[in-house]
């Protein structure tokens, strides 16, 4: 028996609110911590590779496969033909995106076949082995190029709307009519896209799968293999980062690794390397923005009528969703009066583009933002004032309503901005920077304070759900499983931490477990940032059942009252004694209670009709700002991030600790995605950026020199979400705008701030340097 420690204790240890390390903090470090490569490799485990199109759209005439076959080590190759239930492997029930191509390839790097054979490294060179003979069909892989061709959509538009913006338009005061490009980002997870199936007798297999959602990957197996989703367990205990890439990017792996193993009768691995991940799954969407906007002499936006135009690649995958999300940020925090926003999802003839956190919002948000930044130079007016001009008002205020008719009801922006205003004294700085400017021939900078509004739910509504299983045992552990993942940021903690609460007992008693198909069914990806208001409430509600048959036992075993059980930090008061914790399960259970139960949560409130545009999609917003501050060297266009304040909104946060971490890993990894983070298609549709060699993630030195982030310590979520918290997850992405409009002001400073510079991003310091030279010789 170990020592019981519960009488020392006023309090536990790990409740909701505390900022606890991550469960898995030191193992992360210490390299304990296992990813699906580092599981030990069952005996007789073989190794996939495939081979990729390369073609960006041809006609397959003829696969020769014969030296392929030839290779020492090969066991066996794979083609669509080898699919016994349906070679697709598309999400959303699009149906257009094959397993392995047959007649015709649409992307260069498309999978075309598979090799399994003994060793990974036999695999991959008899891979390259096979002669395929193509007939090339006409291509194009950018939005251009895609508009030129009268491309189709991948999925259908859509439009959100109110008023007559086109009759203000023509009546405006002031008018304006711009593009904006917005780029595309490859995910960059330390570790990359893997799968290792094991067969099981009858129709059985297991797969181990890096991903954010191991309910697709249990229905695409099952459809592939013919076989139902009962017959297929997914486990996945953790990712080394999602970000998106994972919610139905690994399909590809894991029903290869699966129909393989079925195949062969043993288990098979897929681990493609950096290249191939690159090459072969999907990234942000990059986008251009037409707009057309109205304003008066302040700078309130009065009509707006914009165009968001997406580069999908060749397959729907979820960019129906991803472009509903930019026009459902295209509004950032404002208001605007008269509004049409259209969405264009261009099929290209590049790899299928997909889910990076924020989701298409950022790049809604960046063009709303652009908006103001090009009535801000047309009016001479520091940007922040037009955006305050702009703001959504309070509810009741005829300024609350959402380009897609929700009211904003919970907004804190105004709040928010004006205190990261004072505090990192944006109005003195601004100042000195225009007199800096003013003394300076090369180096120049640039400062910008933006806002930041996310709306939180999945816009599919039946997405919203989540289950968890919870087990007290006799020796009073608890067991936990839920339907979210963990990809680092830190949801299995805040989940642990939220049963600690409701149990009171510290939070060591409290094991946490691998995600596995086979206890909660019927997950949704972990995104949308949901996971910890989700499956947070899950586990919850899973607690409180069982809590409320300890409490029923005790009225019974103890004849006391029901408000006279109590729990206590590590132990539950019955009346005028207290047992400790595992003690009382332990009387519970020869009473026979249950001690195991199911919870399961569903967001209230929301619904939401796209064919009308119209709904109430989101449960609540986040919202944040960060003020940033640059300096730029005009003769080379590099640049340095001299300054970062964050003042963030997580509601009542759950873990402090780590809200932080994924504040500034957000905005960190928002500063890459507009500034260094360069994807480069050449003219055969080849991607040349696939390697770190070439695509530039930022480094650690590149991170903000002084970089203050604070939480919003005072806000409270309105609605009853866990703990009163807010998602973090995506909305701090966005904070990293202040980045692209500071390096804009800097560039502004050439032509005394009278031009807008128009920097499309990524603002490389090869744009950046072409935006001075361009409005040195007068815009
Ligand atoms: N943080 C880390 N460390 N690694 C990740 O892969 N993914 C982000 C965000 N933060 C990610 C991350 C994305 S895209 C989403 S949607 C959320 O985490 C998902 O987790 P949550 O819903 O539990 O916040
Ligand atoms: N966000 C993230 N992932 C999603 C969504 C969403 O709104 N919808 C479907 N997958
Ligand atoms: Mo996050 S893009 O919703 O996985």
């Amino acid at each position: 028996m170990h020592k019981p420690t519960y009488e020392t204790y006023k309090y536990i240890n790990g409740p909701m609110h505390q900022a606890l390390r991550h469960d898995s903090a030191h193992k992360h470090v210490a390299g304990t911590a296992e990813y699906i490569d580092d599981i030990p490799e069952p005996a007789g485990l073989l190794h996939g590779a495939l081979s990729l199109a390369d073609r960006a759209h041809a006609e397959i005439v003829s696969i020769d496969l014969s030296a392929v076959k030839a290779h020492p080590g090969v066991v066996c190759v794979l083609t669509g033909a080898d699919v016994p239930g349906v070679n697709d492997i598309s999400s959303g029930g699009h149906h257009d995106e094959p397993l392995l191509a047959t007649d015709e390839v649409q992307f260069h790097g498309q999978p075309v076949f598979a090799v399994i054979a003994t060793t990974r490294d036999a695999a991959r060179r008899a891979a390259r082995l096979a002669r395929i003979e193509y007939r090339d069909l006409p291509h194009w892989t950018d939005i251009d190029g895609a508009i030129e061709n009268d491309a189709p959509l991948v999925t259908a538009g859509m439009t959100l709307e109110r008023g007559t913006p086109e009759a203000e338009l023509d009546n405006a005061e002031n008018r304006l009519i711009g593009e904006m490009r917005i780029g595309g980002q490859e995910h960059f997870y330390l570790e990359g896209h893997v799968a290792l199936a094991i067969p099981g007798e009858d129709d059985e297999v297991q797969v181990w799968s890096s991903t954010q959602h191991p309910s697709e990957i249990q229905h695409v197996v099952g459809h592939v293999l013919a076989i139902p989703s009962n017959a297929v367990t997914v486990h996945v205990r953790r990712m080394g980062g999602g970000f998106g890439g994972k919610e139905t990017q690994g399909n590809l792996f894991a029903a290869l690794a699966a129909l393989a193993a079925k195949k062969v009768g043993r288990a098979v691995k897929f681990r493609p390397d950096r290249d191939e991940d690159m090459t072969m799954t999907g990234k942000r969407h990059d986008f251009r923005m037409d707009f057309d906007v109205a304003f008066n002499g302040d700078g309130r936006i009065h009509a707006l009528v914009a165009n968001f135009a997406a580069r999908c690649g060749y397959s729907a995958d979820l960019s129906g969703p991803v472009t509903d999300r930019a026009l459902f940020h295209a509004d950032s925090s404002y208001f605007y009066p008269h509004v049409r926003l259209t969405s264009q999802p261009l099929k290209t003839h590049s790899v299928s583009n997909t889910a990076f956190r924020g989701f298409g919002g950022p790049q809604g948000m960046l063009g709303g933002e652009r908006i103001i930044e090009e009535i801000a130079y047309a009016l001479g007016k520091d940007p922040l004032e037009v955006r305050k001009a702009n703001f959504y008002g309070t509810p009741g205020s005829g300024r609350d309503v959402t380009p897609y008719h929700q009211k904003v009801e919970d907004n804190i922006i105004a709040r928010i901005v004006d205190e990261l205003e004072r505090s990192c004294d944006y109005q003195a700085r601004r100042k000195a920077i225009i007199d800096f400017n003013a003394e300076s021939p090369v180096i120049r900078k640039g400062i910008a304070l933006t806002p930041v509004k996310f709306g939180i739910s999945f816009t599919l509504t039946a997405f919203n759900q989540a289950g968890a299983l919870v087990h007290v045992y006799q020796d009073g552990s608890i067991h936990l499983n839920h339907g979210g993942t963990e990809m680092g940021q830190g949801l299995y903690t805040k989940v642990a931490q939220v049963l600690a609460d409701a149990f009171q007992v510290d939070i060591d008693r409290i094991k946490i477990t691998a995600t596995t198909t086979g206890k909660v069914p019927n997950t949704s990806a972990t995104a949308a940032s949901s996971g910890s208001d989700l499956n947070g409430m899950a586990a919850y509600d899973a607690a409180r059942q069982i809590k409320e048959r300890l409490v029923a036992f005790a009225v019974e075993h103890y004849q006391v009252p029901a408000d006279e059980v109590e729990f206590l930090p590590n132990r539950v008061r019955v009346g005028n004694r207290e047992i400790p914790f595992p003690d009382f399960v332990k009387k519970a259970y020869f009473a026979r209670v249950q001690l195991s139960a199911a919870g399961f949560y569903k967001t209230p409130k929301i619904h939401w009709d796209r064919a009308a545009g119209r709904g109430t999609p989101f449960y609540y917003f986040a919202y944040g700002a960060a003020c940033s501050e640059v300096s730029i060297d005009t003769l080379t266009g590099e640049y340095v991030m001299e300054r970062t304040d964050i003042l963030h909104d997580v509601g009542k946060s759950l873990n402090p600790a780590i809200d932080i971490g994924q504040i500034e890993g957000g905005f960190v990894q928002g500063m890459g995605w507009l500034t260094t983070e360069e994807l480069w298609w050449d003219d055969k549709g080849r991607l040349r950026t696939h390697a770190p060699s070439t695509y530039k993630i930022p480094l650690a030195s590149d991170r903000p020199k002084i970089f203050n982030t604070r939480l919003a310590e005072w806000s409270e979520n309105a609605e009853p979400t866990i703990g009163r918290s807010k998602a973090v997850g995506e909305p701090p992405f966005m904070l990293a705008i202040s980045v692209l409009e500071a390096l804009s002001m800097a560039v502004a400073s050439v032509a005394d701030y009278k031009v807008c510079p128009r920097l499309d991003t990524p603002a490389t310091p090869e744009r950046v340097l072409m935006a001075v030279e361009r409005l040195k010789a007068g815009g």
